[in-house]
C-alpha cells in the first residue's frame, strides 16, 4: 500500500501519472518534426504493404487508434481480436507487418496470434510496456511504451501511452512505405504532441468528473458514443466503466446508435458523446436523437463544438491537434469511472473476476 503514496487507489495514482509517464513515452522520439525510434531505422519497414493490429482488451482499443492512423497515411491496416486471430486474418506473408499490442507482453491470446502471423511470414513487431516479455523476445522486432509499472488491473497510463506510441509509429512506418501519404499536418501534430502532458495536467486539475459520477450514478445503464478516433475513446470509456463499477456500460460508434441501441434509450441511460474535432457532425447528430428520447447528454471533447450547446454537461479538454484530443477526452472518462467505482465502495485496484494479465487462452 505504500506505493499508492497520497492517492488512495493505485488507479488514480496511475491516472496522476499520466503527464510523466508521457512525456517518458515522447522523449527522443520527435527530432526535428520528424518521428525517431532507436530500435527501428529508417529501412526497417522496407518491403511492408499492409499493417494488422493483434490485442485484446483495452490494449485492444489502443490498437483500433493506432491502426485509423497508419490507415490515414494511406497504408492499409486492419486491428483484430487476438482471441480470434485464425478466424479474422486475411492473407498474411512477408509484405505484412503484425503487431501485437501488449502492456504486458504475456497475454496468452496475443501471443498465439503472434505465432500464428510470424509462422504464416509476416514480420512482426511488439508494442508492450515490459522489457524482456514474451511479446518483445519473440516478435522480430519490441517498441516499449515506457509508462512504467502499472498496478491497477483497469488500465489507464498504459492506454495513453500505447496509443502515443502507436502513433508515432504510424508516421514511422510512412515513412517506408512508397506511396505512403503520411499526414499533411504532421509537423503540427507533431508540434502539439509537446503540448500533450502539460494538457493531460489541466484535465486533472479542472476535471468535475467526481460531481457528475454523483449525479449519473442512479441510472440503469451508461452509454458511450463516438466517431472515427472518439469511437476507440467511446469503447474504451464504456470497459472502463463496467470493469470497475459493475454497472451496464456499453460503447457504440455513434452512426450504429439508431441501429439498435437506440431501442435501450430512456431518461435512465446517460450518453456520454465522444469527439475529437469540430466536424464530427455523426456524434452530434446521434447524441441529439439520444437526447429527445430523455438521454442525458455529456459531450467530452473540446469546447469548440455544437454538442456542447446540446449537451446537458460537458466534460471539456484543452484545444490541441484532433489526434490528441481523443486521449484528453479518455482522461475524463477514466476519472469518472474511478469516482463512480469509489462512490459505490468498488474494490477499484482488483475488481472481480479480473486479473492483470491473462495468461491462459
Ligand atoms: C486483461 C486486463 C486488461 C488488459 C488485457 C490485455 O484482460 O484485465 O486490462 O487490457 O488483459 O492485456 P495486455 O497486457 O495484453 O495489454
Amino acid at each position: 500500500d505504500a506505493g499508492k503514496g497520497e492517492y488512495d487507489h493505485y488507479m488514480l495514482k496511475e491516472i496522476h501519472n499520466q503527464p510523466t509517464s508521457l512525456a517518458n513515452t515522447i522523449e527522443g522520439r520527435v527530432e526535428d518534426g520528424d518521428v525517431a525510434f532507436e530500435a527501428l531505422p529508417p529501412g526497417s519497414f522496407d518491403g511492408i504493404e499492409s499493417v494488422q493490429f493483434v490485442a485484446c482488451g483495452t490494449s485492444y482499443h489502443a490498437a483500433m487508434y493506432g491502426s485509423q492512423l497508419v490507415r490515414e497515411a494511406g497504408i492499409r491496416a486492419d486491428v483484430l481480436r487476438a482471441s480470434e486471430y485464425e478466424s479474422t486474418t486475411g492473407p498474411v506473408d512477408e509484405t505484412t507487418l503484425t503487431i501485437a499490442v501488449t502492456q504486458s507482453g504475456e497475454t496468452a491470446d496475443t501471443l498465439d496470434a503472434l505465432r500464428t502471423a510470424a509462422d504464416r511470414g509476416a514480420r512482426t513487431l511488439a508494442v508492450t510496456n515490459v522489457v524482456g516479455s514474451t511479446a518483445a523476445r519473440e516478435a522480430d522486432d519490441a517498441v516499449y511504451i515506457r509508462a512504467g509499472p502499472e498496478v491497477g488491473v483497469a488500465a489507464t497510463k498504459t492506454y495513453s501511452s500505447q496509443a502515443v506510441t502507436l502513433a508515432l509509429l504510424s508516421q514511422r512506418i510512412a515513412g517506408d512505405v512508397p506511396d505512403a501519404t503520411p499526414a499533411d499536418d504532421r509537423a503540427a501534430m507533431l508540434e502539439a504532441l509537446a503540448d500533450l502532458p502539460e494538457h493531460v495536467e489541466t484535465v486533472l486539475e479542472s476535471t468535475h468528473a467526481e460531481t457528475l459520477a454523483q449525479d449519473t450514478l442512479d441510472s440503469e445503464s451508461f452509454f458511450f458514443i463516438g466517431s472515427g478516433l472518439g469511437r476507440s475513446v467511446a469503447l474504451e470509456g464504456a470497459l472502463k466503466f463496467k470493469e470497475i463499477t459493475y454497472e451496464h456500460a456499453e460503447g457504440f460508434a455513434a452512426g450504429e446508435l439508431k441501429h439498435g441501441p437506440l431501442a435501450l434509450v430512456t431518461e435512465e441511460t446517460p450518453l456520454f458523446a465522444v469527439y475529437t474535432s469540430g466536424d464530427d457532425e455523426k456524434t452530434k447528430t446521434n447524441a441529439i436523437e439520444a437526447k429527445s428520447r430523455g438521454a442525458p447528454i455529456v459531450a467530452v471533447g473540446p469546447t469548440d463544438h455544437p454538442l456542447v450547446d446540446v449537451a446537458d454537461a460537458h466534460l471539456s479538454v484543452p484545444e490541441t491537434h484532433p489526434v490528441w484530443a481523443g486521449l484528453l477526452a479518455n482522461v475524463q472518462l477514466q476519472l469518472l469511472s474511478y469516482h463512480a467505482a469509489k462512490q459505490l465502495e468498488r474494490p477499484i485496484d482488483k475488481p472481480r473476476n479480473l486479473a492483470k494479465s491473462v495468461t491462459v487462452e
